[in-house]
């Protein structure tokens, strides 16, 4: 019997024989479509193919695309277990012409294969086509020579494919296959045709229109093809089975589950086994794309399948959480053809685990509930709503698990109810926050959040991306369109650009639309609204248009090297100083990171040398940086530092790096850097690709704050460093090694030769010993009085002293202007210290040149002056008191 593995290797391999490009599945959360919440079919990743809008080196391609219906428009969920062929997640086997063939080529392609390779009986075989359609009658006719009854005309938009609201679309030929009359049901377009009897299993679509918002539709610019086939239901038919659910692969899932509850797959609780094989499919494939469970958007579907799953799982009675252990028999199965299951096994098998055991924790309560409140209700009632709020807010019941919970029972519940006190929940929210300081400035992006809801950010996982322009704001007011030069605030429904928090900047980038183009200059949050600041560079943007969004790349990289070389500080520094260390604030920029940290003193040279020379080694290890969501208190456990100042919910983001040198690989403590963390980070350590500290300084009392580059920016500083030593090299004309002994050298020299200046100075002042310092001679005393220029007039009295010692008896005043200040010093010989007094001296100077004062010893004293404007006046008075001494 062909495995389910076996017939997606033939269906690719037929295509592949025939000159198609094998490509891979694209991830389910679409990067090139705005409003699909999860890739849907297989030809979401071509959708720029078919419009011509992208080319590429095929024309002709072929994939096994994952695909989960489940929220928005296709929404399976509600029925996955009960039914035969509903699944939540499932895989589109596909085959694609990109304007190359056309229908005469696609038919026969699809007969061939399935009659041929995998062997259908050509009687079994029936099909359809949109009515107008004879091109393809005629083609079904000529190529399997289905008599006329066999080739169904569908007049309704079952045989005309639409992607959705907008896109590629055209009409289609559906193959089905007819299990005989021990069946109930009838041919498509027949009024049994829900019956089981005729299955469809693959559906060829002719692409030929695009299909615009305004209702028109225009033709492709070239005719195309897109293909789907149900993997599970060809693989079911192949096997001879009439239920998806008893494939190999389905089964194999199915015995997992019973063996991990110690149950019987095909006993009572058979409906059980078959949502959790499915449910772990959908799950375990959406965690290993990056969607982690929250309570928005898409995060809010994967949450909303996996606490249906675990409801299922505590049917069985299971005594513990059951999904992780499932996850090897999944990879066992299915990791070979998708090699990311395998890659996130160990991060899917956590995230499942994570979720079930704190479910767990108000499941047991929120059922009891539920089962007191249906026994005081009357037989067969609805549940009201407001007992459904209760669920959901207080147990964490999504609305359809309370529904699934009930359809056992046959009821139902009522969910204008249920939205009613969803309602007044927000409106209290509204009310509790419109109270607040913040109100005024923010009510508009409270009023647009309340309308919009949160912006759902994919930027953990792409910088590029597209969604749907859901309010511009251009002064503060809501606008439906903003013209070219405008400066607006653009809200979109998803966006890969980060918004401001926890240290990390805001992205910048490009928004583009249909008409025109703005830049993003900043991305700020207002609670789960992400607000892109922008200015129109290029036509204007419409409301409600669906737009391409483009991070700034190098910009963001350098930002996710600074952030998680951040981290690598904090733990570096903590290693090097002590437990004592703390993050008081940091911010990472793509042009620097700054860090501020609790300790009491500078670092030492050696210090921040360790410091440096640790985060360099952590990143040389190049080891993958790895991202958790867990409760608060696992996270604690898990010996995560906490940020400083931060609130957290039920469930927090956990960010790991690196290796502690010396703890063996895999052992239990051997991470590095274990950090609750929101921002974007880069995914091996070595893309921080070098970290240069910049020095550290004091910050606050008690917190010191550190500033260092990474990547491009830290090499850039070490060449500047290199060339400025390089430069002074040169002025010395030394080797760059001998710089430090000849800048010393060149210290020593230039003091010796102040010292030297000063000498001189003072002998130039004392008149070189020449003529000019003759003494004068008054009322008998001797008298040298003198303005000496360049002393200073701290050197003054020394000046004066030296003076004096060519006299055996007599005076010296001496004075000098520096700074904008003049300084008067006098001495005489002891003989004359009574009789003449160097205070007198000093004073009667100072009072000539406008001052006050002066004083010292009778032998030697000094005064200050506000200048030396009158230094001939100020001699003339020294010399009249020396005249009138007695
Ligand atoms: N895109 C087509 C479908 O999903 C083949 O049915």
């Amino acid at each position: 019997m062909a495995s389910l593995n076996d017939i997606r290797s033939t269906f690719l391999d037929f295509f592949e024989r025939n000159g198609h490009r094998r490509v891979d599945s694209s991830p389910l959360v679409p990067r090139n479509d705005p409003t699909l919440m999860f890739a849907n079919s297989g030809m979401v990743q071509f959708k720029n193919l078919f419009t011509g809008l992208e080319h590429r080196d095929y024309s002709r391609a072929t994939t096994a695309q994952k695909c989960v219906r489940a929220g928005g428009k296709h929404n399976d969920l509600d029925n996955v277990g009960y039914t035969a062929r509903h699944h939540t997640f499932f895989e589109m086997l596909g085959n694609f012409s990109f304007g190359d063939y056309f229908k005469d080529q696609a038919i026969p392609y699809a007969w061939e294969l399935l009659t041929k390779d995998f062997g259908l009986a050509k009687d079994r075989l029936l099909v359809t086509v949109y009515h107008t359609d004879d091109e393809a009658a005629n083609i079904w006719k000529k190529v399997a020579g289905l008599s006329d009854d066999r080739i169904i005309r569908i007049p309704t938009d079952d045989n005309f494919w639409r992607m959705g609201p907008t896109g590629p679309c055209g009409p289609c030929t559906e193959i089905f296959y007819d299990h005989g009359d021990k069946i109930w049901g009838g041919p498509p377009g027949s009024a049994e045709e829900d019956g089981d009897r005729f299955i469809e299993i693959w559906n060829l679509v002719f692409m030929q229109f695009e299909q615009f918002e305004d209702g028109s539709m225009k033709p492709l610019p070239n005719p195309s093809i897109d293909t789907g086939m149900g993997l599970e239901r060809i693989g079911a038919l192949l096997q001879g089975k009439h239920d998806n659910y008893d494939t190999d692969l389905m089964r194999a899932l199915i015995e997992a589950s019973a063996h991990a509850t110690s149950s019987d797959p095909d006993g009572p609780g058979k409906v059980h086994h078959r949502v959790i094989a499915d449910h772990l499919r959908s799950t375990s494939f959406l965690i290993a794309d990056g969607v982690m469970p929250s309570n928005e958007g898409r995060g809010y579907v994967l949450r909303r399948i996996m606490r249906r799953a675990m409801r299922h799982a505590h049917m069985l009675g299971a005594a513990d959480p059951v999904m992780h252990k499932l996850v090897p028999a999944l990879v066992r199965q299915m990791g070979a053809a998708y090699p990311e299951l395998a890659r996130g096994q160990a991060m899917i098998e956590e995230t499942l685990k994570g979720e079930e055991t704190r479910f767990r924790q108000t499941l047991d309560r929120g059922l009891r509930l539920l089962s007191d409140e249906l026994g005081r209700l009357p037989e067969g009632a609805d549940l009201p709503g407001e007992t459904a709020f209760k669920l959901y807010d207080t147990y964490g019941f999504p609305l359809d698990l309370t529904q699934d919970a009930l359809r056992e029972q046959g009821r139902g519940v009522e969910v204008a109810g249920f939205d009613a006190a969803m309602a007044e929940q927000k409106a209290k929210a509204r009310a509790a926050w419109s109270g607040s300081g913040e109100a005024k400035d923010a009510a508009i992006w409270f009023e647009l959040a309340d309308r919009h809801g949160a912006t759902e950010f994919l930027g953990y996982d792409t910088d590029e991306a597209e969604g749907v322009i859901q309010a511009l704001v251009i002064d503060g007011a809501e606008a439906a369109t903003a013209g070219e030069g405008a400066s607006v605030a653009i809200v979109v429904n998803q966006s890969p650009f980060y918004a401001e928090s926890g240290g990390q900047v805001g992205d910048t980038g490009l928004i583009k639309t249909e008409t025109g183009a703005a830049r993003v200059t900043d991305t700020r949050k207002s609670g789960n609204l992400f607000i892109h600041q922008a200015e129109v560079t290029m036509g204007h943007l419409d409301r409600g248009q669906g737009a391409t969004l483009s991070v700034d790349r190098d910009r963001r990289g350098a930002i996710r090297a600074n952030h998680s070389a951040t981290h690598l500080l904090n733990e570096a520094l903590r290693a090097a100083l002590g437990e004592h260390v703390a993050q008081k604030g940091s911010l990472n920029a793509d042009d620097r990171l700054r860090f501020d940290f609790s300790h009491g003193k500078a670092l030492s040279p050696e210090e921040l040398a360790q410091v440096e020379a640790e985060v360099n080694a952590i990143i040389r290890q190049n080891t993958p940086v790895e991202t958790r969501l867990m409760a608060p208190d696992d996270a604690r456990e898990l010996g995560a530092q906490a940020l400083f100042g931060e609130k957290y919910g039920d469930e927090v983001r956990v960010v790991s790096m690196g290796r502690r040198e010396g703890s063996a690989k895999g052992s239990n403590n051997d991470t590095y850097s274990i950090e609750l963390c929101g921002g974007t980070h880069v995914s091996r350590t070595g893309d921080i690709g070098a970290f240069v500290l910049l020095g550290d300084s004091a910050s606050s009392a008690g917190v010191r704050r550190i500033e260092a580059l990474t990547g491009q920016a830290a090499l850039a500083h070490l060449r500047d460093a290199e060339r400025q030593l390089s430069e002074i090299a040169g002025l010395l004309k030394a080797q760059a090694g001998d710089v430090v002994g000849r800048v010393k050298a060149l210290a020593d020299d230039r003091k010796a030769m102040q010292n030297e200046i000063a000498q001189l100075k003072r002998q130039l002042a004392m008149g070189g010993g020449g003529a000019e310092a003759a003494p004068k001679e008054i009322n008998g005393i001797k008298l040298i009085a003198r303005r000496v220029d360049g002393v200073s007039g701290k050197e003054l009295g020394a000046l004066a002293d030296q003076m004096r010692q060519g006299l055996d008896s007599g005076a010296v005043v001496v004075m000098a202007e520096d700074n904008g200040k003049a300084t008067v010093a006098a001495t005489v010989t002891p003989d004359l210290a009574e009789r003449l007094g160097a205070v007198a001296l000093v004073q009667a100077a100072v009072a000539a040149l406008g001052g006050k004062g002066g004083g010292g010893r009778p032998d030697r004293a000094q005064g200050g002056a506000p200048s030396l404007a009158a230094a001939e006046a100020a001699i003339a008075a020294v010399e009249r008191l020396i005249g009138e001494s007695a």
